[in-house]
């Protein structure tokens, strides 16, 4: 009897027990135990040698990696939704697939979503810091006191009405507020109907008419500071912006500028423009409670890790027994 060799993967970070487990009986699987983020001398030492490279969204798998890959590497399984860390068209042009984990984030990312919309407006950061950093100067309840602004009856305006902003939406409608979108493309009568939803050909007009911006839409050479100064300058004074999509969306600089101005009312950002690194004016303006600011930590669960990781192996079992993997990646157009 003859046994298949099993494939070489090498995986970047810790993944969730049971996904390392199932990989390391699947596979010849390189794993990252104590989760220190690999170098790029690294991961390009890993593509060399590895049939399978699985990264994660702190990996930057550019041209210059990919251009070192060993004739043996076939697939770039990334444990991630985005795949902006990759450089796609790199290695489709060295026949190398891509695939990502997509769909199983979506709830998680509505969910923190919703919370950073309630979050900012309702001023939940800075209400939570007053019984924890200065427990006894709490002097009670008062009328004119932490007064923040109403979600219901307002307007939402969300850019990319994809899964997330879909479900997104939902949530949305569920707590009052009348649901606006842009997107490259209009979402199906019937959704647009369930969610009584009305569609923005213009960014700019949409914008300048809502209450609560949600960023849904993913970072690609196109939606690169879509959110840009002129843009913002569109806003409302009482309006709200909500990023958990990818920073690089919004031009970090000119939303720092207005909320400084104080030309729109707050934001809530679970992604930056530099990740890990986050603008000091940014943890200023969340002290001063302009704004809330989260670790990348959407669609942190455990359920949704785990889900990611079972995608990963799928793909990578696909692709092995000689299959189209389920969550292939096109070079962007
Ligand atoms: C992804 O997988 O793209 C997410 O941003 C991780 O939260």
């Amino acid at each position: 009897m003859t046994t298949k060799k099993k494939p070489k993967v090498y995986v970047t970070r810790k993944l969730p027990d049971a996904v390392e487990t199932r990989m390391r009986e699947l596979f010849d699987a390189e794993l990252n135990i104590d989760d220190r983020p690999r170098t790029k001398s690294e991961l390009i030492q890993a593509i060399r040698v590895a049939d399978v490279l699985v990264p994660t969204v702190t990996d930057r798998i550019d041209a210059e990696v990919i251009d070192e890959a060993g004739p043996q590497m076939k697939l770039i399984a990334s444990f991630s939704n985005g795949t902006d860390h990759i450089d796609v068209e790199a290695a489709a042009r060295r026949g190398i697939t891509v695939t990502n984990t997509p769909n199983v984030l979506t709830e998680d990312t509505a969910d923190m979503t919703m919370a950073l919309i309630l979050a900012v407006p309702r001023r939940l950061a800075e209400g939570a810091r007053v019984l924890t950093d200065n427990p006894g100067e709490w002097a009670g309840w008062s009328p004119t006191w932490m007064l923040g602004r109403r979600i219901h009856g307002k307007r939402i305006g969300i850019v990319g009405m994809g899964r997330i902003g879909t479900a997104v939406a939902r949530r949305a409608k569920a707590f009052g507020l009348s649901i606006h979108y842009h997107n490259r493309k209009r979402v199906n009568p019937a959704t647009e109907d369930e969610l009584e939803a009305t569609y923005w050909d213009s960014l700019d007009q949409m914008l300048a008419r809502v209450d609560i911006v949600s960023v849904n839409c993913p970072s690609t050479p196109a939606t690169y500071h879509l959110i840009s100064a002129r843009r913002l300058a569109l806003l409302q004074p009482t309006s709200y912006i909500v990023n958990t999509a990818r920073g690089d969306v919004i031009d970090e600089a000119a939303l720092i500028k207005i909320l400084r101005e104080g030309k729109i009312a707050g934001a809530g950002l679970d992604v930056f423009e530099n990740e890990p690194s986050v603008n000091p004016k940014l943890v200023k303006l969340a002290n001063e409670g302009k704004v809330v600011i989260l670790p990348h930590m959407s669609s942190a669960t455990l359920e949704g890790r785990i889900d990611m990781g079972d995608k990963v192996i799928i793909n990578i079992r696909t692709f092995i027994d000689g299959h189209r993997p389920p969550n292939r990646v096109l070079p962007f157009r």
